[in-house]
């Protein structure tokens, strides 16, 4: 009987593929695997039954992954299984940095009482006034499953697309086949597109790497879209872009206390990978993944 200690809810269609073999839970001892999404594990006493952590997710900065692999226990993730969910956050976030949709629903909500409402909402139209994304340049920092999946949607929205991945080298015919202009450096994406999304993982290299030296590159008035880690950003520099207009816009999906509530920053609870269908993905890949290494000592993904 191997023993699999859920420290997450984790969807049922995942669950389902432990047979009789397996016992899950929230509340067992001496597990032999551990399965998760958000929760960390950073100051967790591992047993010396633990052989094995997945993470629904591709992300795997909850995890001691160092510590993990002193004491042998292998680490596996899901990466892909989330990417479509959180490529059509990253298109609506660029749809809301554009048009002044959550400042004008904010302003319409002032207007319950209001006997005119119809004549005081055309008349308060003209200060959301926002323009299209068609024909702009989107940056797309990070090439893996979601960055491309984000550069191609916005290829077909219209967009003229310029990728960089700091850690694979992209060669330019792979570029084109996925129309995307493939910049030579990350300067050329802060310096040329009017829109940068990032899609890099949080490590040393590239904690931090969204500072005043970068922001000062960027086009004045650009948009910036976070849907990565938000340790990748400097916030204290990223306020001073926003206060003095250089960035009109940052949208991140991590929440952190000095961000909440400013103007032109839109701040989401983590919503990415917040699809069924994603959940689904995700538990499904983490499950076969820990029962391949459990049963076949298979390692996939880790
Ligand atoms: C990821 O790393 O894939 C996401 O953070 C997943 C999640 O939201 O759980």
């Amino acid at each position: 009987m191997y023993k699999v200690k859920l420290m997450n809810k984790i969807s049922s269609v995942g669950l389902d593929y432990f047979n009789e073999d397996y016992e899950y839970g929230e509340t067992l001892e001496n597990e032999d695997a551990i399965l998760l999404r958000s929760a960390s594990l950073h100051e967790y006493e591992f047993t010396k039954n633990v052989k094995a952590i997945a993470r629904a997710g591709a992300g795997v900065n909850n995890i001691p992954v160092e510590k993990c692999s002193e004491k042998g226990i292998v680490v596996f993730n899901t990466p892909g299984a989330n990417a479509n969910a959180v490529k059509e956050l990253v298109l609506c976030a660029l749809f809301l940095s554009s048009r002044k949709i959550v400042e004008s629903i904010e302003w319409a909500n002032t207007l319950k009482d209001d006997e005119n409402v119809g004549k005081t909402a055309e008349k308060g139209k003209s200060n959301f006034v926002g323009p299209e994304i068609e024909g702009k340049k989107l940056g797309v920092i990070g090439l893996g499953a979601i960055g491309v999946l984000v550069a191609n949607a916005a290829n077909k929205l219209g967009m003229e697309v310029y990728g960089y991945d700091p850690f694979m080298s992209v060669n330019s015919a792979w570029a084109l086949s996925k129309h995307v202009r493939q910049a030579k450096d990350m300067d050329e994406i802060f310096k040329t597109c009017d829109y940068i999304t990032v899609h890099v993982p949080s490590t040393k290299d590239t904690k931090g790497m969204l500072n005043k030296e970068k922001f000062a590159l960027m086009k004045d008035g650009a948009r910036l879209l976070n849907f990565a880690r938000g340790d990748l950003v400097v916030n204290e520099d990223l306020l001073e872009a926003v206060e003095s207009g250089k960035l009109s816009k940052y949208i991140t999906d991590f929440a952190s206390q000095e961000l909440i509530g400013k103007d032109n920053i839109i701040v989401l609870p983590h919503l990415g990978a917040s699809t069924p269908e994603s959940e689904d993905n995700c538990a499904k890949m983490a499950v076969q993944e820990l029962k391949d290494f459990l049963e076949n000592g298979n390692i996939k993904n880790s």
